[in-house]
Formats: C-alpha cells, structure tokens, sequence
C-alpha cells in the first residue's frame, strides 16, 4: 500500500505522537518504559533521543500524509549484534486498516538491506493478538513461548516470541 511510508521522526511530531501514545490500549501492550500517562515532553524527548540513534533506527508511520506512530529497530551487542528487536505503535484510530503489516514489511526491507543483521525478532504478551497477526502476516516464525516471562500490570503473562531470518541468498 503506498498510502503509507516510513520517514525519520521529527520534533513537530510530538503534539500527535504524544495524543495517540497516551492511551492505556496502547501502553498495555508496552513495557513500563512506555509512559502511562503519556505527554508531550515524554515524546519530545524520545525524538530527542531516538531521532537520530546508531543503533536504534525509529521512523515515523505516515498514513495519508498523518503522522500515525512508531516503527523502529535496535540493533544489539555483543555476541547479539547480527540482530535486531523490532517495536512499533500505532494510535486506535488507524487499528484494523492493514498499516502495521505494510510498515512491518517496509523495516524488515529496509533492516536486511541497509544494517548488518541477520535476524529481527520481538516479544509479544500473550494477549496481544493482533501484533502476532500482524508479524504472521508478514511472515514471522512463532520461535517460543516464554512462560511467567513478563509482569505486566501485576499479573504474569506469557511472552510469544517471533523472528525473521534474512533470506539466505542475501547473507
Ligand atoms: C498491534 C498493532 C500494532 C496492530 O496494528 P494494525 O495496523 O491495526 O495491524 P494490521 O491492521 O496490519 O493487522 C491487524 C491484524 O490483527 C487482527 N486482529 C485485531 N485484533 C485482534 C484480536 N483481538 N484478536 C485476533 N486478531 C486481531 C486483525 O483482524 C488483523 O488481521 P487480518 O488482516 O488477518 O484481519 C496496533 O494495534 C498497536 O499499535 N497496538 C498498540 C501497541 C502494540 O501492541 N505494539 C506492539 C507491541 S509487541
């Protein structure tokens, strides 16, 4: 779908990336280090901070022409460093319209031709379905399910972990 790219964050995105961040639907799916309450000044200073990372690469979902949310990278160290977790978000008001899986794809092309990894995985809480549809689609291997792995809210939820192997003609 070419209604919807990736594009480097930039400070004028932090009124609408803190309005659509701060929505416990969304930072229930998050670690803890995804404010709840969610302002401003958490989102100017991600931008900050992440806008222009080395080893995390955040871009900016845009649907329409709208800033809609997140998608980035962070490529690990040490012995982990052919690798990348992936993590996203985008605001309610763009759920269920196919963009995830679109900006899903376009960072896995984006990861496998332009960083030195060769795998990107992620971990999911057990009731985020619909990020583990969205990884399925985009053709993501269920690697695990870690038990009593996450603790979230005060409750022990399982985690699902998905990855992604660079296809092997491009290694
Ligand atoms: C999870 C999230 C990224 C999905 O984004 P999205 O753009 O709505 O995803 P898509 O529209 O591409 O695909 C969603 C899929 O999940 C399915 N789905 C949605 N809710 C579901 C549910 N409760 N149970 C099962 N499947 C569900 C949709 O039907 C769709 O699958 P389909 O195309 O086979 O019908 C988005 O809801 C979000 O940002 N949530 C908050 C933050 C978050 O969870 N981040 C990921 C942390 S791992």
């Amino acid at each position: 779908m070419n209604n919807i790219r990736l594009r480097p964050l930039k400070l004028g995105d932090a009124p609408k990336m803190a309005e659509l961040a701060d929505n416990e639907k969304v930072s229930i799916n998050l670690r803890d280090g995804f404010p709840n309450p969610y302002t401003l000044k958490d989102a100017e200073e991600f931008i900050k901070q992440f806008g222009q990372h080395k080893q995390m690469k955040v871009f900016a979902i845009e649907y329409n022409g709208q800033y809609a949310g997140n998608i980035g990278l962070h490529i690990e160290g040490d012995v982990y460093r052919k690798s990348a977790e992936i993590g996203y978000f985008i605001g309610e008001p763009f759920w269920n319209k196919g963009i995830m899986t679109e900006a899903v794809n376009q960072i896995v092309q984006y990861g496998f031709k332009n960083l030195d990894i060769v795998r990107i995985h992620t971990g999911i809480f057990e009731y985020n379905k619909a990020s583990q549809r969205v990884l399925e689609k985009c053709g993501f291997k269920k690697e695990a399910v870690f038990e009593k792995a996450i603790f979230k809210n005060n409750q022990l939820w399982k985690e699902v972990r998905y990855a992604l192997l660079k296809p092997e003609q491009n290694i």
